[in-house]
């Protein structure tokens, strides 16, 4: 069996594997070291108009193939990624820090996506409408949208990018992406993958680059791009509606989150800690549908906070590449930086401190893991995306003040709520303004899910069929004088 080198640092444009235009590099680094990785192609317009221009080239042949031709690809492409997860795995522990046990669940979550939209790019139906008049037939189908630009994160560098390309190859539809700049080598390896499959040349397109605001300017800017499907932070989501605005892109907005966690006093507790510290530890904390605020009901909220402390004094603190570690570094110094800012606030407007609370001795990006107690829904913690491994308790006293609460941010990605009561579940979870609840169980996230936010969380879904209608456009049609 021939093996796969799936490591690569230069872009991948019109199907060949090329420096930047202007010779340029970044760096990339190790999060749990500081060590360079890497040097990357650092593209840019140049990179961007070449890219775009053979998205568009291959577009027209690539929206024409049968689905079941495209689905095969990326069958093929799932596949592969399973056979290389290990090598695909370890370039997200040395680039994003991520433990190897979830580095390997996050290829396997990225391979899914591909299964599941190979297995939808057949299901694009159209519609037959009953029309208004005996001599006229109406008729709606489904298009590929065009080129579209995926700017993806460094948080799931490999899923995210395997969550857009997926689904916009299924539709039909070529791709520039842009991954994040601290962790281009698991796009760059999954280049390399598809690659591999033997998509058709310029289809698939990487432009690695450390310019980040140029990018967005030069992408929203660029007649090619029919559309923009970004993953990050609400402003800079915000910023791309803003510039996309002349052109009237399409935007799928995966945005900034402030999860709430709700346990009711007829909660199973102990279904409920297990819930907290999956969704809260994953990733360090870094996860755009992380729990964020933790509100408890005041009957329970000591004898919670204290079997939570216990568990959270169990957890290992290391590099990604130790088998034994379960919270890796934070992604940069900036990041380190917000974490270690949001507590000190917190203590200073009157939380307790219950364990951890500052930067572990494991390395300048570690962070300890952290639980504060008597935390209120005003204080900045509270306000803000943590992005971090830290916990924060508010207690309640009633349904109703929990549902104002929780609902009382400008985001609505994901919230979580546990209760035994089956009618609390449906009251509560119907009026929590959010795209996606978890009851009973917080780890919500798979292929066949339509994963997205309202509010300044974002717009439009990823994954489920909804995922596929995203990359395409309705074309109706009235076919008259029929009879
Ligand atoms: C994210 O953090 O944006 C995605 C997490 C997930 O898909 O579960």
């Amino acid at each position: 069996m021939t093996v796969l080198n799936i490591n690569e640092t230069r872009a991948y444009i019109d199907g060949i594997w090329i420096g930047a235009h202007n010779g340029e590099t970044f760096s990339v680094y190790n999060p749990a070291n500081g060590e360079t990785i890497e040097s990357v192609a650092d593209c840019g317009e140049v990179d961007v108009r070449k890219a775009t221009e053979a998205a568009s080239r291959a577009f027209k042949s690539w929206s024409r193939k049968p689905a079941k031709e495209r689905a095969a690809y990326l069958h093929k492409a799932a596949e592969s990624m399973q056979r290389a997860e290990e090598d695909l795995a370890k370039i997200l522990v040395e680039e994003c820090g991520k433990p190897m046990r979830e580095a390997i669940g996050e290829i396997r979550y990225g391979a899914s996506y591909f299964q599941w939209f190979a297995e939808e790019a057949v299901r694009a139906y159209g519609e037959v409408i009953p029309s208004n008049s005996p001599a006229n037939r109406f008729i709606a189908t489904k298009h590929p949208i065009g080129v579209c630009a995926l700017i993806t994160p460094w948080n799931f560098p490999n899923a995210m990018l395997a969550r857009k390309a997926a689904a916009a190859l299924a539709a039909g539809c070529t791709i520039v992406a842009k991954p994040a700049e601290d962790t281009p080598l698991s796009a760059l390896a999954l280049g390399k993958i598809l690659e591999h499959v033997g998509l058709p040349r310029g289809v698939f397109n990487l432009i690695p680059s450390s310019r980040r605001e140029e990018m967005g300017a030069w992408i929203t800017q660029d007649p090619h791009i029919a559309k923009i499907s970004f993953t990050g932070s609400t402003p800079v989501g915000r910023k791309l509606f803003e510039l996309s605005a002349p052109t009237l892109k399409k935007l799928s907005l995966e945005l900034g989150g402030n999860a709430p966690f709700i346990i009711f006093d007829d909660a199973d507790l102990d279904a409920a800690i297990d819930g907290v510290m999956a969704s809260k530890f994953r990733n360090a904390g870094q996860t755009c549908i992380c729990t964020n605020r933790v509100f408890v009901h005041a009957s329970i909220e000591e004898t919670f906070a204290n079997m939570l402390t216990e568990r959270v004094a169990q957890l290992q603190v290391g590099s990604g590449a130790d088998p034994n570690t379960d919270i890796g570094p934070l992604i940069n110094q900036r990041a380190a930086e917000k974490v270690s800012s949001l507590v000190t606030s917190a203590r200073s407007e009157g939380a307790d401190l219950l364990i951890g609370g500052a930067r572990a001795t494991q390395g300048e990006l570690f962070f300890e893991p952290t639980v504060i107690r008597s935390v209120t829904n005003e204080m900045k913690i509270a306000r803000e995306e943590i992005f971090g491994p830290v916990v924060t308790l508010i207690s309640f006293e009633t349904d109703d003040d929990v549902i104002e609460m929780a609902n009382s941010t400008e985001f609505g990605l994901a919230a979580y709520m546990y209760s035994d009561s089956v009618k609390r579940a449906w009251r509560v979870s119907e009026e929590l303004d959010y795209g996606m609840i978890g009851i009973n169980e917080s780890a919500i996230s798979n292929a066949q899910i339509p994963f997205g936010g309202i509010k300044q969380s974002g717009q439009g879904r990823e994954g489920s069929k909804h995922g596929l209608d995203d990359y395409m456009e309705i074309k109706f049609r009235l076919f008259g004088s029929i009879s």
